[in-house]
């Protein structure tokens, strides 16, 4: 049987009729951008999330690259961050003109370590960017403690993590901004790309908002050299009628990650090197990717694909060892010994909402007849 790494037809199949209607009702009204879909989407995943403010956008990335932007940080300016995250994360804070500072991670949850923030904390830095990497927000109590004592602005880079939660309190409520990705293979994804932003910041969001549309601020007035990044109307509708399914989506993720490591437990006890992801119990993880760790990692990914089972590696490279960092004027290439020791260990098992047992057998016995 073969089991692929993700099955988003799943996602389509569930609510086919809705979407199909919605697919026919856009291209008939011919009323593709923005619009009253995007503001409700916005309305409910502020609601979702539990904050003020939902602002859609076109992506994750331009999601990061705005908040930075209205936070008025600028060449020159330090941003904490994670070296274990996608390099958009990064990529936002060098469109600004500002300097990601890396910094190491946790072993398990493989989040930001927030006791190693401190030591990194220069008269230039201006904001910490946590990643809630893999679905599990990072320990924002300890962040958001450090940031109040250094006067900083933080920032959530929760694009893998819509629904989760830290001790009751939603990813996206966090912190002072929060970036969402609704990429395809999001758990809350759309048909193309999307992003969003939420705040509690009323002045934050009018600055965003008017960034994102050109910096108009009334019809062919504009007040501020912005970007265009809009979400479309038929990813909105999308979006919100997923948005009824996300959570039923996610405890089907929970499930699935809690039927692998209990039988990954009992099969691995003493043999082998595998190490079963940490979730720690101030919150729920959603498990964007479901992540094990070992030395023989591209050996399994290889020998998964030969079984028919999707896997890869997540992340062959930790970002601090990205050659193309080189470029960045004033980046400085740090030592973290938990993130160097991660890269091409880490990989991701099958671990999506409709996943069966039967599938989730299949990985397990490949696993155990490889090693
Ligand atoms: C942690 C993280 N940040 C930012 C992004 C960027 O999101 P997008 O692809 O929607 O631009 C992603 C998407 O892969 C991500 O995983």
């Amino acid at each position: 049987m073969s089991v692929p790494l993700l099955d988003l037809s799943l996602q389509y199949t569930q609510l086919k009729e809705e979407s199909d209607a919605l697919w026919l009702d856009v291209m008939s009204n011919a009323a593709y951008v923005g619009g009253p879909r995007v503001e409700q989407l916005e309305k409910e995943i502020a609601e979702y999330c539990g904050v003020k403010h939902c602002i859609a956008v076109g992506n994750g990335t331009d999601a990061l690259f705005l908040i930075l932007e209205a936070l008025g940080i600028r060449r020159g300016d330090e941003v904490i961050t994670t070296s274990w995250t996608f390099f958009a994360s990064i990529e936002s804070i060098a469109h600004v003109g500002a300097i990601p500072v890396l910094v190491d991670i946790e072993p398990g949850t493989y989040n930001i370590d927030p006791a190693k923030i401190e030591e990194k904390i220069t008269e230039r830095t201006k904001a910490i960017m946590p990643v809630h990497i893999y679905g599990q927000c990072c320990d924002m109590d300890a962040i958001n403690d450090i940031a109040a004592r250094h006067n900083l602005v933080v920032v959530e880079d929760a694009c893998q993590a819509i629904g989760a939660t830290y001790k009751g309190k939603r990813a996206g409520s966090l912190a002072r901004a929060a970036a969402f990705s609704f990429f395809p293979t999001k758990n809350l994804g759309g048909a193309g790309d999307g992003g969003c932003i939420t705040t509690d910041d009323t002045v934050l969001a009018d600055r965003m908002r008017l960034v994102a549309r050109h910096g108009e601020a009334q019809k062919y007035i504009h007040t501020a050299f912005g970007t265009n990044s809009r979400l479309d109307a038929l990813q909105a509708g999308l979006l919100s009628l997923r948005l009824t399914k996300l959570d039923e989506w996610n405890n089907q993720r929970r499930e699935a990650a809690a039927y692998y490591m209990q039988h990954l437990e009992q099969y691995f006890k003493g043999a082998g090197d595998l190490k079963m992801p940490i979730e720690r119990d101030y919150g729920e993880m959603v498990y964007h990717l479901f992540i094990l760790k070992s030395v023989h990692a591209k050996e399994i990914v290889s020998y998964l694909h030969s079984q028919d089972i999707g896997s890869a590696l997540y992340y062959p490279k930790s970002l601090h060892e990205q050659e193309v960092l080189n470029k960045l004027p004033g980046f400085i290439r740090p030592t973290l010994p938990v993130a160097e020791d991660s890269a091409s260990k880490t990989f991701a098992l099958p671990c999506y909402p409709g996943i069966t047992r039967a599938q989730q057998d299949e990985v397990l016995a490949a696993l155990k007849r490889y090693f």
